[in-house]
């Protein structure tokens, strides 16, 4: 197993032509929220953005879309159909469908909530054909199926902790290492097992452990940052595992500085995403 490095990283970031524009560097769709979570699309789009995305489209529930355009000045939120409760409706799927068709990656599942419109949307996503992150209630859509991925046509990145790696028929009984590699090998996907000492496993076999990172991060709305880190490395054109390992391990960073400034009690998911940028930048 292989234990993530900054010189590792260092050389995964793609470097950002002089004379790039925002097409270069990935345009993303990210498709989150619901009443009740209008933080995690605002966590997730602006971790995409700091981390150097070019251009990032937020796609919400109508009644959220308000709310989340107030907190959004960099990404682009816009406002789908929804169940009465405020979650996506399976109206969404067209819009969402002609949006990814010009994106370069895919993010679905921070703050969806449950739903059964909400999971049949998300089932009914996994066949476009674009690097997609899963998270959060994304994950918790397949409803413990993880075989309806192995028929995507693009790579798959999927972010369970570990209630949700459990609720998706994950096996921890012969430990995490073990059960994320036979996981991702069985469906084909790039699996991040987070908690202390997040693990990435490829399809191949490759694991990595990450060993940055702490307890301060243990608040809602660290997760959501991460998969917005995740997409926005992919939409920049690294490679999945590369993408999965750099981000796991900025994140990290990002939580070390914050804790080393606020303390580990006091830090925000908020101040996580403010470091984002020292994290690269020292590297
Ligand atoms: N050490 C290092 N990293 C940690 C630690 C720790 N002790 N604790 C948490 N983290 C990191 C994890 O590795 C992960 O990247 O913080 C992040 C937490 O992500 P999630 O568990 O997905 O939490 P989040 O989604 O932000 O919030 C909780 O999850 O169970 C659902 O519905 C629930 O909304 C809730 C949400
Ligand atoms: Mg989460």
């Amino acid at each position: 197993m292989e234990t993530i490095t900054a010189s590792r990283v260092c050389s995964i970031l793609p470097r950002r032509d002089p004379a790039g524009h925002k097409g270069d560097f990935g345009k993303l769709l990210c498709v989150c929220g619901s009443v009740g979570y209008t933080g995690a699309p605002v966590f997730a789009s602006r971790a995409a953005v700091r981390t150097g995305a070019g251009l990032v489209f937020l796609a919400v529930p109508e009644q959220v879309w308000p709310v989340v355009a107030v907190k959004s000045e960099e990404a682009m939120p816009f406002p789908l159909p929804e169940t009465a409760e405020g979650r996506f409706s399976l109206l969404a799927e067209e819009p969402i469908r002609q949006r990814a068709a010009s994106c370069d990656a895919v993010l679905i599942g921070c703050g969806l909530g449950r739903d059964r419109q909400t999971d049949a949307l998300v089932r009914k996503l996994l066949d476009i054909d674009r690097p997609l992150v899963l998270d959060a209630d994304g994950l918790n859509a397949l409803d413990g199926c993880p075989e309806q991925l192995q028929r995507r046509t693009a790579p798959t990145v999927l972010t369970p902790h570990e209630g949700e790696f459990l609720r998706l028929g994950g096996d921890l009984s012969r430990g995490r290492e073990a059960a994320a590699a036979a996981f991702s090998r069985k469906y084909g996907v790039y699996l991040v097992l987070k908690g202390h000492r997040t693990l990435v496993a490829d399809p191949e076999g490759r694991l990595a452990v990450n060993e940055t990172g702490n307890s301060g991060m243990a608040k809602g709305g660290s997760g959501d940052v991460l998969a917005g880190m995740i997409v926005s490395l992919l939409g920049q054109g690294c490679g999945t595992f590369d993408a999965c390992c750099a981000a796991v391990w900025l994140h990290g960073r990002a939580g070390d500085r914050a804790a080393a400034d606020k303390g580990e009690r006091g830090m925000t998911p908020t101040d996580l995403l403010e470091q984002i940028p020292y994290a690269m930048k020292n590297l």
